[in-house]
């Protein structure tokens, strides 16, 4: 059971998004022999287990974060023979992908040293365990607390995308991260320079990079290649809805699934922009489209009845829940959501304001809240959005009209999407807990945060 969302939600997100950081932080590296110590149910969702939190009767099921441990998974196998329902892995010809350059990047993308003030690594806003996404922020939120315009998307299966970013700013995972870990609201390196001399001084990464990139030591290059190469083994299939779709297995979903992917591909049209291939499905046309959601922001309308009620519902403990003003929440809210103008950012072309490119439907069970800025909690919301049309606005996609979808039409439209969750996400999520999480040890060059990385003042 899903907490519900609100903008008291975001406000109260910001300290428990970074209780989530530092829990991510405080698993153990150590690697495990025996897959049975794995336990499946801390592989998805917050830290905690909330499922039953509503109920007084909730007893947590929590375990100390020394005994959630990982076991290093050889995640290479993923991209050569892409689990059920993807299709091959495009990896560009000058970056093959090798086991040492995926293990080295998944050093990096865990490692909080790359961010200025050794707090932030990717993982702290892609974690594992939330669909490699945040589960508790509708925006992201960077180094000292920083506002980032958008939800942090899932990184499953991002191997696909031709256009990276929301607003597609982005051709190349290699390119990507530089992003992120200079912006000065994400990891803020002071610049990309500044970077890869601290690795070079990591004496941790002495002969990494040279045993991964033949003889090449950390670089603009190598950095992004490695990060790069991890990504592309984050591949998230197999799941009932493949093994029936594609499988030929017609008892892997219950009828339910069925009859909800016959509205997806029939009245709910959904399947127009979330594309599903003959022997395989992205559920993504890689293209941009305006839903209304981002013009609703920009003219501060309401964007469905969810969001005109007077009060929201915050639960304070197991069974204990109090109805708060919404006024009072936008009192101490610090930022209501940000304008956000998508694709026209990147041509400035005003027929491009509001598009966002289409996401990809798969493990969605997994990476609540939705859309570019998180505003929809839940797939019910998202799927009441759809059917009353989006919002209105003279650009909207033609795409998008009112659907006259009943109850049980969206009730099994939401089965179908919760059949979308990959069964090779624990492994990947066990993999990531094995992950060294780049403790600062004296040996680093940014001991005691002077951030002179040894160089004379
Ligand atoms: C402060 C939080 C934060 C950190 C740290 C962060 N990301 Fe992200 N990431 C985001 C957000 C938010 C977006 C969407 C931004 C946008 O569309 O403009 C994003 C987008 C991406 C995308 C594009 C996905 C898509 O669907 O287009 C990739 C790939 C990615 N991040 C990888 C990384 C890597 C690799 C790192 C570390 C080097 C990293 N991120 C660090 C928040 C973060
Ligand atoms: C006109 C193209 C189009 C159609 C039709 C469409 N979508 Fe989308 N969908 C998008 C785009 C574009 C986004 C990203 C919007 C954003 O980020 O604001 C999206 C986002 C989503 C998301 C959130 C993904 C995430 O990770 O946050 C879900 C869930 C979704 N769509 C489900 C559906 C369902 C169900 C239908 C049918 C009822 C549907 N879509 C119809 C284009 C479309």
């Amino acid at each position: 059971m899903r907490h519900s969302w609100s903008g008291f939600g975001i406000f109260i997100g910001v300290a428990w998004g970074c209780a989530t950081a530092t829990l991510i932080h405080a698993q153990t590296s150590g690697e495990v022999d025996s897959p049975q110590q794995f336990d499946r149910t801390h592989t998805e969702g917050p830290g905690d287990v909330k499922e039953g939190y509503e109920s007084e009767d909730y007893v947590t099921r929590s375990r100390s974060l020394l005994k959630r441990r990982g076991i290093k998974k050889d995640l290479i196998r993923f991209a050569q023979n892409p689990p059920l329902g993807l299709p091959p892995v495009p990896v560009p010809a000058g970056n093959p992908l090798t086991r040492p350059k995926i293990d080295l990047g998944r050093k990096l993308f865990f490692d909080r040293r790359l961010s200025i003030n050794d707090t932030f690594a990717c993982a702290t806003c892609h974690i594992p365990e939330q669909g490699f996404t945040n589960n508790e922020m509708r925006t992201a939120v960077g180094v000292e607390g920083r506002s980032v315009l958008r939800n942090s998307p899932t990184l499953y299966n991002s191997a696909y995308l031709t256009r990276l970013f929301l607003d597609g700013r982005e051709f190349s995972l290699e390119n990507q991260v530089w992003q992120p870990i200079t912006a000065h609201n994400e990891m803020a390196a002071p610049s990309i320079g500044w970077v890869v001399n601290k690795i070079k001084r990591m004496q941790d990464y002495d002969g990494l990079f040279e045993q991964a990139f033949e003889g090449a030591g950390p670089s603009i290059l190598t950095v992004g290649q490695a990060l790069a190469s991890y990504q592309r083994t984050l591949l998230a299939a197999d799941s009932p809805f493949d093994r029936w779709h594609f499988g030929n297995q017609p008892n892997a979903v219950d009828d339910a699934v069925k009859r909800g992917f016959s509205v997806f591909s029939g009245k709910g049209r959904c399947i127009v922009c979330h594309t599903v291939s003959k022997d395989h499905a992205l559920f993504t046309d890689n293209k941009f489209h305006n839903t209304g959601l981002g013009y609703a922001v920009s003219f501060d309308k309401e964007i469905g009845p969810e969001t005109q009620s007077k009060t929201t519902r915050v639960q304070l403990a197991p069974g204990v829940f109090v109805d708060v003003d919404n006024k009072k929440i936008e009192a101490v809210t610090q930022q209501k959501l940000p304008n956000d103008l998508g694709l026209y950012r990147v041509t400035e072309n005003p027929n491009d304001r509001w598009k966002f490119r289409t996401q990809g439907l798969r493990n969605i069970a997994l990476t609540a809240p939705y859309m570019h800025n998180g505003q929809l909690s839940t797939l019910r919301e998202v799927i009441d959005f759809y059917d009353r049309g989006g919002v209105a606005n003279e650009l909207l996609s033609p795409l998008i009209s009112p659907l006259g979808l009943n109850t049980q039409e969206k009730q099994d439209l939401e089965a179908f999407l919760h059949s979308l969750t990959g069964s090779t996400v624990p492994e990947i999520v066990a993999d990531a807990f094995a992950a060294p999480i780049g403790d600062l040890s004296a040996h680093d060059p940014n001991w005691a945060h002077e951030n002179t990385l040894g160089i004379e003042q």
